[in-house]
């Protein structure tokens, strides 16, 4: 059993420190924010996730999980402390290193004893380097001693605790491979395969990581709209390209594009550093177009089969960025949205878990209380983001309720032979389209 205090208590942190807790470890989550601790200390949770609430009370009860403001309380005989704070982006891509430096100055005017500083947080490559000097200057030759550990995060909202139990990898990277080492029994419990590395490479295997998969997915969406000039089906392309072990199934679902708050994020980071190393990430801003672009496409559709989308009103199913999360961030369905207000519509909106977040963000969406809602009078339905419960719907229901017949489903879910025989105007990403045969 370790003592660990992981500092921030957004997706990364939460999870990282409850299920550190649920493993056996002794943890206490630290934030600045006295209404997310006060809420947390309440058993009230900050982000919907799912499975977390659950085990969140069950550590808090069984002993082994407490929330602070405090980093004297949560550093105090502490052997490792999670940095696992936000990293925005600025407009050029630039990540936002506020968050860190605050956390990494205050362990440093809290350090009366050695521990080991791990990295969570999705950092510029070069930033482990960096957190050592802050230490080094501010605390001079006398400091405790201390080591630096990069520990990059794959969980996927939506899946994170799961995805923390069962991981595929788990990279440490550090100029001091003892240290690696002792984060690696952190993990032992886990029995998951263990890769150290040094610093740089660890934080480059996050950015590499993520820029891969956001390929994965601007690639097939190319691939779909390839399909959709030459009359191919992308749902089985992408089958029968996933069925090549070299390329595997994952990943390769054509929709509406990449959003939340690690692909834009990360990706654009990324491309800057690149930019600004001298290197020339071609590929990279071709991801990236064609994400953006990918979003104008659901709306070209409607286009196409409403005319004019002034004084048209648009129904949307799914709001947040994927399903299984409230997380608007980057969030395709929102930036359609926009979109399509701009262009003079009237949106009407239903999420199972979004929907304040999303009035938040655009006031003038209209929210409703269901999917047959949503479609009340509606000219189109957008599907935009594929929560199970919109995977089943009653059509005849639907249909009744709508104005006009156009259903533009943006990420595959729906079988469109039986969306055309019941009379509907079906548009897929990448599919045939029945209408026009
Ligand atoms: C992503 C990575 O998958 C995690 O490994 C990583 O830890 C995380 O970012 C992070 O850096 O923190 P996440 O953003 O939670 O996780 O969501 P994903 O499941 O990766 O989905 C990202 C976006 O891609 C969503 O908008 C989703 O709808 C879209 N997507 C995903 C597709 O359009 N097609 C697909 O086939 C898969």
């Amino acid at each position: 059993m370790a003592k660990i205090c992981v500092i921030g208590t957004g997706y990364v942190g939460l999870v990282t420190g409850t299920c550190f807790a649920d493993i056996g470890h002794q943890v206490t989550c630290l934030d600045i924010d006295q209404n997310r601790i006060d809420q947390l200390h309440q058993g009230i949770m900050p982000i919907y996730e799912p499975g977390l609430e659950q085990i969140v009370e069950q550590n808090v009860d069984a002993g082994r999980l407490d929330f602070t403001t405090d980093y004297s309380e949560a550093l105090q005989g502490a052997d490792f402390a999670f940095i696992a704070v936000g990293t925005p982006s600025d407009d050029d891509g630039d990540a936002d290193m506020r968050y860190v430096k605050q956390a990494v100055m205050s362990i440093a005017q809290h350090l009366d004893h050695p521990i080991t500083i791990v990295n969570k947080s999705t950092v510029p490559v070069g930033t482990g380097d960096w957190v050592a000097e802050i230490i080094q200057e501010m605390n001079g030759a006398n400091t405790f001693p201390f080591s630096v550990v990069s520990n990059p995060e794959f969980l996927r909202e939506g899946s994170a605790v799961s995805d923390f139990m069962n991981p595929d990898r788990v990279v440490l990277g550090s100029t001091d491979r003892a240290a690696a080492e002792k984060v690696a029994t952190l993990y032992e419990a886990l029995r998951s395969p263990i890769m150290i590395t040094d610093l740089r490479t660890a934080e480059m295997i996050k950015y590499a990581s993520n820029a891969f998969l956001a390929t994965r997915i601007s690639f097939i969406n190319e691939i779909a709209n390839i399909c959709e000039s030459l009359g191919a089906d992308v749902k089985e392309v992408a089958r029968g390209m996933g069925m090549d072990q070299r390329i595997g199934p994952a990943f390769l679902d054509a929709g509406l594009g990449w959003g939340g708050s690690c692909f834009p994020k990360d990706v654009k980071a990324l491309a800057h550093m690149a930019a600004t190393h001298g290197a020339h990430p071609q590929l990279l801003q071709a991801v990236m177009n064609i994400n953006r672009n990918q979003r104008m496409r659901a709306v070209e559709k409607l286009e196409k089969a409403l005319g004019s989308l002034a004084g048209k009103t648009i129904g949307v199913l799914g709001l947040s960025f994927k399903p299984n999360t409230d997380d608007t961030r980057y969030s395709p369905a929102l930036d359609i949205i926009r979109m399509l207000i701009e262009a003079g519509a009237t949106v009407q909106g239903f999420d199972p878990q979004a929907m304040t977040a999303s009035q938040a963000e655009i006031p003038e969406l209209q929210l409703c209380t269901s999917p047959y809602d949503v479609a009340k009078n509606a000219d189109a339905l957008l599907l935009a983001t594929e929560w199970n419960e919109f995977k089943s719907l009653d059509f005849a229901r639907i249909k009744a309720n709508m104005r006009g017949d156009v259903i533009v489903d943006g990420r595959n879910i729906w079988y469109r032979m039986n969306l055309h025989q019941m009379g509907f105007t079906y548009f897929g990403m990448g599919v045939p389209n029945l209408s026009e045969n």
